[in-house]
């Protein structure tokens, strides 16, 4: 199979970031989809120099016949809408963090794309980064022993406005939905379900949460301990800690990072540069696609780096948390 056509739906900071990585990466940007025509075709200028169709609404998006696969780039509210829209119109879809509002509105729309034999990919770009394969790798080499402890924060400055995204609730606003699924999905892919959470958080004026932190405990008596915030910046690192040796992740741990594997006696055994000679070209958003492209091609509708399915269970995850905090969105009914 050629490398996909994406057609892009939804023109704001992240489908501009990445669009960007793509055509760094040399995959091919076809469409873009916007509510306004003016925005679509800024878009496409934007990108400059290539063939990218500007459509005025999202459905002409979805049913440009050129395009194979849709990325979903609108507010976390508009997610489960926006794939249905691509999924019913036969298109593959990669879809943004968080996946959904909820693990109701997940469930519906990994059975959507399971029932046109599509791919629904949650867009956690990550999971698909060298360094984070690198440190599966160092995990279940045995190299870290027993793992007991995983502890990564996500905190943020991030605007302060009352109809910026992250601050309205109507638009999913809070640190949890928007950062906090960082470390969530790190503590799933490292140490899967957890048996056991707690946590609590601090609530802005319009009532989403400023700062969550969650403790969750597995049955093998490890523990994660998770922090998310988006007033305040926070180091962004990630450790991952076992019986015989742990793993530090500089931060940005969610973007290409260095990582350094360190013996129980304090010293430096191996390291990871997964920034290397790409530094500073692009922001790495590019392995999902070439994860997703490569699934494709080989007949998979998962990557193995996130299933769907844990996508759902990520999702359920979140619900459990926001029911202990009081996180509740306008409208929305939480899924059991
Ligand atoms: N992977 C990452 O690193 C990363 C980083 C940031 C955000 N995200 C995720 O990406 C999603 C979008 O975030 P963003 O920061 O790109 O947001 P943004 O800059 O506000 O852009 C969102 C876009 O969604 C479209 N949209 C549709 N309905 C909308 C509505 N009612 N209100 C506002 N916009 C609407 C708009 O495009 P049109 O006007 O063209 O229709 C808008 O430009 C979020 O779910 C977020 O979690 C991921």
């Amino acid at each position: 199979m050629a490398s996909l056509r994406w057609g892009i739906l939804g023109t704001g900071f992240i489908a501009r970031t990445f669009a960007r990585d793509l055509l760094l990466a040399g995959l091919s940007v076809t469409a873009v989809g916007s509510r306004s025509d003016e925005a679509a075709r800024a878009f496409s200028s934007a990108l400059g120099g290539q063939e990218v169709t500007a459509h005025g609404s999202y459905s002409a998006l979805v049913n440009d016949p050129r395009v194979d696969i849709v990325y979903v780039a609108t507010p976390h509210p508009m997610h489960a809408e926006h794939a249905a829209l691509a999924l019913t119109a036969g298109k593959h879809v990669l879809l943004e963090k968080p996946f959904t509002m909820n693990a109701r509105e997940a469930r519906a729309v990994v059975e959507l794309a399971g029932r046109h034999g599509l791919l629904v990919q949650e867009a956690m770009w990550t999971r698909f980064l060298p360094h984070m394969a690198y440190v599966r790798q160092v995990v279940s080499s045995g190299a870290l022993g027993e793992l007991r402890t995983v502890v990564a924060d996500h905190g943020q400055r991030l605007p302060g406005n009352p109809d910026h995204r992250v601050n309205d609730p109507r638009l999913g606003g809070g640190a949890l939905l928007d950062l906090g699924i960082y470390p969530l999905s790190l503590a799933w892919d490292l140490l899967g379900a957890p048996a056991r959470i707690q946590a609590d958080a601090t609530f802005s004026a319009l009532h989403v949460d400023d700062q969550t932190s969650a403790v969750l405990s597995y049955d093998s008596g490890a523990q994660a301990v998770l922090h998310c915030a988006k007033t305040a910046a926070s180091p962004t690192t990630a450790t991952i800690v076992g019986v015989d040796a742990r793993l530090e992740v500089d931060g940005i741990w969610y973007g290409p990072s260095t990582v350094r594997l360190v013996d129980a006696a304090g010293t430096v055994v191996d390291s990871f540069d997964g920034i290397g000679p790409g530094r500073g070209r692009g922001r790495g958003m590019h392995h999902q696609a070439l994860a997703v492209e490569a699934a494709l091609r080989e007949g998979r509708t998962t990557t193995e780096e996130l299933p769907a399915e844990e996508s759902i269970a990520i999702m359920e995850t979140l619900d459990t948390i926001r029911a202990l905090i009081g996180l509740r969105y306008p409208g929305e009914e939480l899924s059991g």
